[in-house]
């Protein structure tokens, strides 16, 4: 009883907290941030407990303006759900690769899981849609708002076979 009755109470807590997290409009505070070192802190921190392989392929010298621990909040997003796709199949593989194109900087994160359903992919920003048993949804719904505060885009595509993909388009520095 105690154990379900602290489970429960965790639960909430974190219900709140992120529910908070996703209302909350405070000043966002930009700076230059170097988009590989945040890339590479923030996948180190979701990848714990996990034997999925990642590769980088983004630019040293790539810089976004961007609120730093908010823009990690959304790569830890991509990535848990990333790693929470693919499950546990030994072959699992996610790839981060960065690019510019006129004015703005494209990040790109793939990964080889089952990808994502047709019936789904339209309304997984949406707040509370989830497919997983323990999963809130609200994952990409709070990442979207990030993503869109700071004037930039985040979308999702998936084909069957091919796994998920998820864009973040940022402006430059
Ligand atoms: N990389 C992915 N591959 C396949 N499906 C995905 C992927 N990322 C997200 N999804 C789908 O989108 C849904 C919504 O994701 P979202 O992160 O918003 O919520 P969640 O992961 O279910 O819960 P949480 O609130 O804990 O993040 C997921 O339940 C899953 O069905
Ligand atoms: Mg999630």
């Amino acid at each position: 009883m105690l154990a379900h009755l602290r489970e429960s109470v965790h639960r909430a807590a974190t219900i709140v907290r992120r529910l908070r997290e996703m209302t909350m409009r405070g000043e966002v505070k930009r700076d230059s941030v170097s988009l590989g070192d945040c890339v590479r802190e923030a996948t180190a921190l979701a990848l714990t407990g996990s034997t999925v392989t990642v590769s980088y392929d983004v630019p040293a010298k790539m810089v976004v303006l961007a609120d730093r621990i908010q823009l990690q909040q959304v790569l830890v997003n991509l990535v848990r759900n990333a790693i929470e796709a693919i499950g546990d199949r030994s072959d699992g593989r996610i790839d981060i690769a960065a690019k510019e194109e006129k004015g703005v900087v494209r990040l790109r994160v793939h990964d080889n899981g089952p990808g994502i359903p047709a019936d789904v992919l339209p309304t997984i920003f949406d707040s509370f849609v989830s497919t997983k048993a323990q999963g809130m949804g609200v994952g990409l719904a709070i990442s979207r708002t990030i993503i869109e505060s700071h004037g930039g885009e985040l979308t999702a595509r998936s084909s069957p076979g091919e796994g998920a993909t998820f864009d973040i388009v940022l402006p430059t520095a």
